[in-house]
């Protein structure tokens, strides 16, 4: 069957921390934490995206602030269905569009259940049609790589909490994992270390800033040291230094090594020598952390890139795969090909 209804097709990427829309050419018109605020009770929505996000962080009285992904997956549906409708009017605010047709990101290795509800949400939002297409296949066009490259290139997707690594080759994804492993753990990790070492109790908010603002794999890329007292209790003096910091996130990135390295050695020896040749492409806001393009570049044998918009490379991908497939007049049988493993419509 011919596709028709691509020509006016919305990209959406959900992800555990941000939400992306793209709606045509160039880039994404919504960028938005993936957060909704409630007055206690949840009787009425006060406030969507980054603006939910700072209620979370001021505490504020009377409100429940919900965050309706996690581990890239639907949570809370009532939550993603109000949060993707005020995304979806925000994107189509200068061209509005009847029940769009949406191109959307999903885990690799998705479940049937785990996606119906991904569906179920963007069509009770007002999606007519949704196509999902493999996060990391997305992630890699959106990076920079052709679609139809034929020979194998390495894809790691560090998001907020999944991480996807795969293969990719001739548009489609030919092996590869989705991994319960993101950003969150590495601030757990910040929070565990200053919570043993210091007594103190950060929140996950400022778990995530110290880690941003401070953090490297290597001590060398490291910000200064950074004094906590503000966040200790009065009188008490609290500081990390950036050798220690890069000593607790190195050690929380290990299970990610192992993964990586797991599954590179689990590809047919052809996949193996072309990646080793054309190596990979670091995407997901993961891949801002200071050092962790060379630990795994050199973990892994491999020369390893950093998308040059890490943080929206899956939404650009969706939306350059949605116009091609214009453009191009794909039929719907190629788009089930480089669909979600496992997966039927
Ligand atoms: N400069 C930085 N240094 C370290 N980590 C960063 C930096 N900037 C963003 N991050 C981390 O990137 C993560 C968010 O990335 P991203 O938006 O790609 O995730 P997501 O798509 O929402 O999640 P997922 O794909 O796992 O569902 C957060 O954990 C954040 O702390
Ligand atoms: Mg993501």
């Amino acid at each position: 069957m011919r596709f028709r209804l691509l020509g006016s097709a919305l990209a959406i990427d959900l992800g555990t921390a941000n939400t992306r829309v793209w709606a045509r050419n160039g880039q994404p018109v919504v960028r938005q934490a993936s957060a909704v605020a409630y007055m206690v009770g949840r009787n009425r929505c006060v406030a969507v995206g980054a603006e939910a996000r700072d209620l979370a962080q001021r505490q504020a009285q009377n409100i429940d602030v919900v965050e309706p992904i996690r581990r890239g997956a639907v949570a809370d549906f009532g939550a993603a269905v109000a949060m993707l409708r005020t995304f979806l009017r925000q994107a189509m605010a200068q061209r509005p569009l009847l029940s769009p047709a949406a191109v959307v990101s999903a885990p690799v290795e998705t479940t049937g259940v785990a996606y119906r509800a991904l569906r179920d949400a963007l069509r009770a939002a007002g999606v007519s049609r949704v196509y999902p297409l493999p996060k990391s296949l997305a992630a890699a066009v959106g990076a920079g790589l052709p679609l139809d490259h034929p020979e194998s290139v390495l894809v790691i997707d560090l998001g907020a909490g999944v991480t996807e690594i795969a293969v990719v080759a001739m548009g489609m994804v030919t092996a590869g994992c989705s991994t319960a492993f993101g950003g969150i753990d590495l601030d757990e990790a910040v929070r565990r270390y200053l919570w043993r070492t210091a007594g103190l109790q950060l929140s996950r908010a400022a778990a995530e800033d110290v880690k941003m603002r401070v953090g490297a794999v290597d001590p060398a890329l490291a910000g200064n040291s950074m004094d906590l007292s503000a966040l200790a209790p009065p009188g008490v003096e609290a500081k990390i230094s950036a050798s220690e910091l890069a000593g607790v996130l190195a050690e929380a990135l290990e299970p990610l090594v192992d993964q990586a390295q797991w599954t590179l050695e689990q590809l047919a020896p052809r996949q193996r020598e072309e990646i080793s040749v054309n190596g990979g492409v670091l995407t997901g806001g993961g891949a801002l952390l200071r050092g962790l393009p060379e630990l795994l570049s050199s973990r892994l044998g491999l020369r390893l890139v950093v998308a040059e918009d890490p943080l929206s490379a899956t939404v650009l991908g969706l939306g350059a795969i949605a116009s091609d497939i214009k453009n191009m007049a794909f039929d719907e049988s190629r788009l089930m090909r480089m669909g979600l493993r496992g997966w039927h419509p």
